[in-house]
């Protein structure tokens, strides 16, 4: 019942063909249903008994048999209420939905769990990816734990220490490439249509879609079966949000939901091809020939999904920001500071996007607002030590750390003090 549609000239291919563009038109992918019968599998399944994660819906996902389930217990992320950056931010309501709570610390897992399990289903043998990190983290990992033999391409000397540690221990071969992520992509495009048996899992490929469209899900189940007016979304390649929205739509076309939010996405200054396509109100996208910013995971010029995010910006009435590394910057630290939660620069650009919009007067404060976060801190340590006060050392005696703490002199002692 499910099968492959090219999103513009609507040709249709088996789900067991391995195909990444339309050979008619040479455009862009997505998994298409029988929704009717995905509505009476959904009947006679007890599926809002299963906990929440990405297999708690399987009925929307192509799959053949629940047996070959490549999982690292992904999914069913935190979704947390953010008082202090409410009153802060100047906002009704505001929810941000954690995917650094995922086993490999991003969504990416969302997509690996869906995107794995379909090269078991297909019988190949080795799996690769060009990755700013993440991606390659969540495959390495997936791939250890299907067996598979796993190579991941890496922008050279530009990848956050964190992600480069989890693709080497879960025993990828570790390529770096002379080039950014835009020139890895191109390759590893290159190579996967010379060699079908070699399977591409970045997220031009349309099972890694399926798998994160869990994403939003998940979000209609954390609000009890209701959706917010706004989810604001970090875009790098472009498949994220695309997925988001999928995940929705189909949940609006089966009757779940009666309305749906806008989709917000938002790219950093130095590396912004889609929000400036949008912004200028072009057709085409142009992409960025030297992308540059401090959030490595959306450094990212030439974004393969670019048609489908722009068509879920443009289909929700949503919008497209840019913010520049200084309010990434800041907004992780608010983030961490005000509700205890440490995202790595490129999910916090999210908050900053959503500051910024405020700021500016286009999101009514009134608005139930969702922010994804993408990835965990963790996955760059170096620019959160790099961006916070340095810690103080002391002699190991009393007297030093009263000094330090300024004990007995300053305004500082007497708040500690009391
Ligand atoms: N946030 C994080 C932490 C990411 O790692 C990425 C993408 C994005 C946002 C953007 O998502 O590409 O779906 O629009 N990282 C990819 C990677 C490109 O290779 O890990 P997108």
């Amino acid at each position: 019942m499910a099968y492959q549609e090219c999103i513009d000239c609507g040709t249709k291919y088996s789900i067991d063909e391995i195909v990444y563009f339309c050979k008619k038109c040479g455009d862009l992918l997505e998994v298409n249903y029988d929704y009717e019968q995905i509505a009476i599998a959904l009947k006679k399944s007890k599926w809002t008994s299963r906990p929440l994660s990405v297999w708690r819906y399987k009925e929307f996902m192509p799959v053949k048999s629940s047996t070959k389930i490549v999982t690292l217990k992904e999914g069913g992320t935190g979704f947390h209420k953010c008082s202090h950056l409410e009153k802060d931010v100047g906002i009704k309501s505001l929810y941000v939905k954690n995917e650094g709570e995922n086993p490999t610390g991003s969504f990416k897992d969302r997509g690996m769990t869906m995107g794995v399990t379909k090269a078991v289903e297909l019988g190949v043998k080795s799996v690769i990816c060009a990755s700013t990190g993440n991606t390659s983290a969540s495959l390495a990992a997936y791939a250890a734990k299907a067996g598979l033999q796993c190579t991941v391409l890496i922008p050279s000397g530009k990848i956050a220490y964190g992600k480069l540690s989890q693709a080497m221990i879960h025993g990828a071969m570790v390529i770096q490439v002379r080039g950014n992520f835009d020139d890895a992509l191109n390759i590893v495009l290159k190579l996967s249509e010379k060699y079908r048996n070699i399977y591409l899992l970045n997220s031009i490929n349309p099972f890694r879609i399926e798998g994160q469209k869990s994403l939003g899900y998940e979000i209609f189940d954390q609000m009890d079966q209701n959706t917010p007016d706004r989810i604001i979304v970090p875009v790098g390649n472009a498949g994220n949000i695309s997925a988001i929205w999928k995940g929705l739509t189909e949940l609006y076309k089966l009757g779940f939901i009666e309305k749906l939010p806008k989709m917000t996405g938002i790219q950093a200054v130095g590396a912004a091809p889609i929000v400036s396509m949008i912004k200028k109100g072009e057709k085409e996208l142009t992409p960025v020939s030297k992308p540059e910013t401090v959030a490595t995971a959306i450094r990212i010029g030439a974004p393969v999904s670019w048609k489908k995010a722009v068509r879920a910006i443009q289909d929700s009435n949503g919008t497209a920001e840019t913010v520049t590394d200084e309010e990434i910057l800041k907004a992780q630290k608010m983030l961490a500071r005000l509700e205890g939660l440490f995202v790595e620069p490129a999910s916090a650009s999210s908050i900053a996007g959503l500051k910024k919009l405020c700021e500016k007067g286009e999101i009514d404060r009134n608005e139930r607002i969702v922010c994804i976060t993408t990835g965990h801190g963790l996955k760059d340590p170096d620019i959160a030590v790099k961006s916070s006060e340095k810690p103080v050392e002391i002699d190991a005696s009393l007297e030093a750390l009263e000094k330090a703490l300024g004990l007995g002199s300053t305004k500082l002692a007497r708040v500690l003090v009391e």
